[in-house]
């Protein structure tokens, strides 16, 4: 049995026109200690996808578990770093990362505690910024905090949500090196969510694409047989990490063609001259029709990409 299993889950949202299917029968299976990345378009439901593992949303259909168990909420077994930072404003870094060890650990004594968030401050290099509070500290510094903060929960699984996403690319860079180096330190499960098909492939063991919604799946999982520690400078002419890149894009931009090419919406043109409103309105169906339907009209948009 995997670590972390979803079988055939699907999720959809309630949205005024019905429910939209965001992802649709997702299977997944990762092995303890492995880095997984899983890379996508903007809005295909990535979020969605790191939330269900989370257990802040449920599936509408399949199952998800961790080491057997069914994910039923949220649990300290699951580290999760944020799309954004979502860090305390009030609180410095130290007390930020204090409060996820009060919570999980409210039996340690208050020098364990110290020594433990501390340690966790240290490990992501921010000690000599403790004391500052988020607004004080840069986006990537801001990062790191959620990095300890998730580090000091010592969660069996990281779940990290485009953690790098907000930053330039020298930090970007550097915080890369970063997550590898605390992967390798700590032996502990990661699933990646990224936009940046070379940063999956960077860090990760295996990296899975996921196609565009809606009703997004996940693609082949492709191993990552580059051997570590790789070389940012070299990569690039690597066979390896030219096969795996080609292979990802090629399915990225093979699900994206398939999208539907054209949407339609109901559009309600605006007011522009005044009602009569002791003109009374029909009733239909027990409900009052809606003033000026004579004016209201259904376009179909073509996406622009379509076919391209
Ligand atoms: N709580 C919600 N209620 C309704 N719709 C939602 C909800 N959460 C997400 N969605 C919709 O689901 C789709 C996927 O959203 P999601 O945030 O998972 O995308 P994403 O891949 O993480 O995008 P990004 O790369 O921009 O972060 C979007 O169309 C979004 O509008
Ligand atoms: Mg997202």
């Amino acid at each position: 049995m995997p670590f972390l299993h979803l079988n055939a889950v699907c999720k959809g949202f309630d949205s005024p026109r019905g429910r939209t299917e965001i992802l649709k029968n997702i299977h997944l299976e990762i092995e303890r200690g492995e880095f997984v990345a899983i890379v996508g378009y903007s809005g295909a439901g990535k979020t969605t996808l790191i939330n269900l593992i989370a257990g802040l949303t449920h599936p509408d259909s399949g199952r998800i578990t961790l080491n057997d168990l069914e994910i039923s909420g949220p649990g300290p077994d699951r580290g999760l770093v944020f799309q954004n930072y979502s860090l305390l404003p009030w609180l410095s870094v130290y007390e930020n990362v204090r409060l996820a060890v009060d919570q999980l650990f409210p039996n340690l004594s208050e020098a364990k505690k110290h020594q433990h968030v501390q340690e966790n401050i240290a490990r992501v290099g921010l000690t000599p910024a403790a004391h500052k509070k988020p607004g004080e500290l840069s986006g990537g510094m801001r990062q790191r905090v959620s990095v300890a903060r998730a580090l000091a929960m010592d969660p069996q699984i990281l779940l990290l949500d485009e953690p790098l996403g907000a930053l330039d690319a020298l930090t970007r860079a550097t915080l890369q090196d970063e997550i590898s180096r605390l992967w390798q330190e700590s032996n502990k499960t990661v699933v990646l969510i990224t936009n940046d098909v070379d940063e999956g492939i960077y860090l990760a063991d295996r990296i899975i694409p996921l196609s565009p919604g809606p009703a997004a799946t996940l693609g082949p999982s492709t191993l990552v047989d580059i051997p570590r520690p790789r070389n940012r400078k070299r990569l690039s002419f690597d066979p390896s990490f030219k096969r795996i890149r080609q292979q990802v894009i090629d399915f990225l931009l093979e699900s994206n063609k398939r999208r539907p090419a054209s949407i339609t919406k109901k559009l309600t043109l605006p007011e522009i001259e005044p009602e009569d409103l002791s003109v009374p309105r029909p009733l239909i169906g027990g409900r009052k029709t809606p003033i000026r339907a004579r004016e209201q009209h259904r376009e179909t948009i073509e996406r622009i990409d379509a076919g391209s």
